[in-house]
């Protein structure tokens, strides 16, 4: 399976980790690799086809990332997206300059000389609608290219070599926009590259036991079990790969939700996935004792966790291999932020932990987006709660209780964000969201109950709608259930005495409040 492969060469487009899920989802791997890979490192990795994506920058300018003449040369199929074409054009001998109108959002397209990349395309009035986004475009076709699509403000907004698979596009096949966006990539990937399908999930799975395999073969795996989606898959992947040679270890920092402990070890054990439970949740919160900044807190609970973890880790004999859930968006190569560097998030590489425990790593779902995790995971089965469940943060209820975390608010959140999931699943809104949960607030209010005033706690509901969770818009939850939600929480936990709902996106503010 691993002999089809796609490579998305990234030129900064906000785009390209898109791209590289499209070329997936038809049913072919596809990987992202930055600009800056020159050109040798790329032939090395025996591409069935190559895709420049777009990118923010403009060729016009003398320091713009290039694709390399070499790989033009090299006789690899190659589509160049926007700024992935004006860059061909440009090291082709064509010409790219500022456009006089700068097209952004949908453009109809006509077609001009035949295409196979227009294989199958439906046209509405000889026209098919597209997505750009684009100031500088092609004004002149380089040597033996000719136009095969144009729009009202772009005469160059597709074109082809003569003579090669040298494809360039203007507008963006990869967003769902471009209607039949993914057909075109699709004619790209099978019948320009000559891709067989080796996608499937199925495969994945496959190809990911086979792999899990031939590394660890008969040595032990340990496991930091969360019961989040990532690590739980893994979890699965392996019990499947290795069966009794995984070991899992699950450590209750006492910051988890209400009833997520006995739930997490109960699910895994009824698999029969060998989880072993470390009750931490004393030391967690001595050690948070007087703690009020947040980033103290989330060192405190990352370096306590990574202590315990060893301890537990000491008392099992014959590991050699620590697992971690990395996925793909952790681990790509990134040019968007201009410095071409892997960006590994901190909490996913568990303190360098495998350095120092002496472990090898391994991490199977390395080369997985989220969906792709959720999909194998539905094929694994992983029980359904765990698959569909909101992301929790690392440091749980530590950052979600604004300023000191003590007991009685641990207990105090616990039950309200527990009324509030609850009656998300049973309003069938919890599936909506990406993530909802309630804050504590280290403020006191009044209220009255019955004929008795209270001077209790302020606790702030949050819920979000977002895809990558860097942008996230708040959720316009009905205000019925709001009130219902707020109605329960103040009866049913005597020390709150108001609910208010957060109507802040993000930006300007976070999802988390700490
Ligand atoms: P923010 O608050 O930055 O959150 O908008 C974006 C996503 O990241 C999660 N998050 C964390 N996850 N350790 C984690 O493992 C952390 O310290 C952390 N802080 C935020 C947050 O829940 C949301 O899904």
């Amino acid at each position: 399976m691993k002999e089809h492969k796609i490579i998305i060469i990234d030129f900064g487009s906000q785009y390209t980790q898109l791209i590289a899920r499209r070329v997936r989802e038809v049913g072919v791997y596809s990987l992202v690799v930055p600009s800056s890979k020159n050109a040798q490192e790329i032939k090395a990795m025996n591409p069935s086809g190559i895709i420049l994506s777009g990118g923010p920058e403009s060729v016009t300018v003398s320091k713009s990332q290039k694709i390399s003449k070499e790989l033009i040369d090299s006789r690899i199929p190659i589509l160049g997206i926007c700024y992935g074409m004006q860059t061909l054009s440009k090291e082709l001998g064509g010409r790219v300059a500022s456009a006089d109108i700068h097209e952004f959002g949908h453009a109809e397209i006509s077609f001009g000389n035949p295409s196979p990349i227009f294989k199958n395309i439906k046209l509405k009035n000889n026209l098919f609608d597209v997505w750009m986004s684009h100031g500088d475009q092609v004004e002149k076709l380089p040597n033996n290219f000719e136009v095969i699509a144009s729009s009202k403000d772009c005469q160059i907004a597709g074109f082809q070599s003569k003579d090669k698979s040298i494809f360039g596009l203007q507008f963006h096949p990869e967003v769902t926009h471009t209607e039949q966006g993914t057909k075109i990539l699709s004619n790209f990937v099978f019948d320009i590259c000559g891709c067989k399908k080796n996608w499937s999930t199925k495969d994945i799975i496959n190809s990911m036991i086979d792999d899990v395999k031939m590394q660890v073969k008969n040595e032990k795996v340990l496991l930091g079990l969360s019961g989040g989606v990532d690590s739980s898959v893994v979890a699965m992947l392996l019990h499947k790969a290795i069966g009794s040679n995984l070991v899992c270890i699950f450590v209750d920092h006492g910051l988890l939700r209400l009833g997520e402990v006995d739930e997490v070890m109960t699910t895994f054990q009824e698999i029969g996935i060998d989880i072993r439970l470390s009750k931490a949740s004393n030391i967690f919160t001595s050690r948070l004792k007087g703690v009020l900044d947040p980033e103290k807190k989330r060192k405190i609970i990352g370096n306590t966790f990574i202590d315990i973890f060893e301890k537990e880790a000491k008392k099992i004999k014959n590991i050699n291999w620590l697992a971690q859930g990395t996925i793909y968006p952790d681990v790509i190569e990134s040019s968007s932020d201009g410095h071409n560097s892997s960006v590994i998030k901190s909490h996913h590489n568990v303190g360098g932990l495998p350095e120092r425990m002496n472990l090898k790593l391994l991490e199977p779902i390395r080369k997985l987006f989220k969906d792709e995790v959720r999909k194998i995971g539905k094929e694994l089965k992983t029980p359904e709660h765990i698959i569909s469940r909101h992301p929790f943060p690392g440091p749980g209820l530590g950052i979600r209780i604004m300023g000191e975390v003590l007991n009685d608010r641990i207990k105090t959140l616990q039950k309200a964000d527990k009324i509030f999931i609850d009656e998300l699943h049973k309003n069938n809104l919890y599936d909506s969201l990406s993530q909802a949960f309630v804050v504590y607030l280290p403020i006191k209010s009044v209220g009255v109950v019955g004929d008795e005033r209270r001077y209790e706690d302020v606790l702030a509901l949050r819920a979000v709608e977002t895809v990558d969770f860097m942008t996230a818009k708040w959720a316009h939850l009905p205000y019925d259930f709001i009130g219902r939600v707020s109605n329960r929480i103040v009866n049913e936990i005597p020390t709150v005495s108001r609910v208010v709902y957060d109507c802040t996106g993000k930006p300007p503010a976070t999802i988390e409040w700490e």
